[in-house]
């Protein structure tokens, strides 16, 4: 049986959910929905609001789509897109989806912030694209039991993916994590290609832990009932990829009640 790590993190982030933060001093999104109606939001692998308007339409279309329009943003929003990071759209234009605004995003409104076409097309933002054929590649999570591929699994994946997964299970349910299958590039510290876990909304807050290399890592149990799934791979050397399973567990008093404690989910609990 395998060691199960505990976060024993901020006790704070158990009902205080943070959803923006500040990461070189840009303000970071939230994952909410990775993707819908065909629209999902790409930065460049050096960061926040760092492609021009070229770049940005390259970026879309080395995935097989293009810069989103303002109306299929607003489709994708509707239905609950919502990212806190201006994107260029077709055409030049420049804006993000709200769905919930905060303090910090969306200037109290909902709907498209929209900062117009942009006469200057060097400007450095995020991109919009759509692509209704996209390869899975994230996503948000909501089942109760799941298993996370990379991209194209059990094929190598490849060069310059990044893939959010955000997992969002019942509040007061835990995410355990286990690693099945793991085979990513592998350097000293994970530089090239990467595997990411965040007890947290986003990948800001709670880093556990990078991962490469071709060991399995110990189980994991997060602290609250939200955790984000990072895969960062570089332009060079592939590998076979991941398998990555995630089950919600009920708090402890509850399986108290139910009695057994025979699985490592629950001795774990008895532990903590
Ligand atoms: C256009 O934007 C870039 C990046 O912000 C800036 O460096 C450049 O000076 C701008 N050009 C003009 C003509 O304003």
């Amino acid at each position: 049986m395998k060691k199960v790590i505990f976060l024993l993190l901020v006790v704070l982030q158990l009902d205080k959910t943070f959803e923006w933060g500040f990461k070189n001093g840009v303000l970071h999104n939230s994952i909410w929905l990775e993707q819908a109606a065909g629209v999902y939001h790409r930065e460049s692998r050096n960061g926040k609001y760092k492609l021009t308007y070229r770049e940005a339409k390259a970026v879309c279309e080395y995935e097989g789509g293009k810069l989103a329009t303002y109306e299929q943003l607003e489709e994708a929003r509707k239905i609950g897109f919502h990212v806190c990071a201006a994107g260029w759209l077709h055409k030049g234009r420049v804006g993000y989806p709200i769905v919930k605004p905060t303090f910090n995003c969306g200037f109290g409104k909902k709907g498209i912030v929209d900062y117009g076409y942009r006469l200057n097309k060097s400007e450095r933002w995020d991109a919009y694209c759509y692509n209704p054929n996209v390869k899975e590649c994230g996503g948000v999570l909501t089942e109760q039991e799941r298993i996370i591929k990379s991209p194209g699994y059990p094929n190598e994946y490849e060069n310059d993916q990044i893939c959010y997964w955000h997992i969002r299970i019942n509040y007061g349910q835990r995410i355990y994590i286990q690693f099945l299958e793991m085979d990513i590039e592998e350097d000293t510290d994970c530089l090239s290609d990467y595997f990411e876990i965040y007890d947290s909304y986003d990948d800001v807050h709670g880093l556990v832990g990078r991962y490469c290399g071709d060991e399995l890592p110990d189980d994991i149990i997060s602290t609250g009932n939200v955790m984000t799934l990072k895969f960062l791979t570089d332009g060079s050397i592939t590998g076979g990829g991941f398998q990555i399973k995630y089950t919600a567990v009920d708090p402890p008093s509850k399986m108290e009640d139910e009695g057994s404690k025979t699985s490592n989910v629950e001795t774990a609990y008895s532990l903590y």
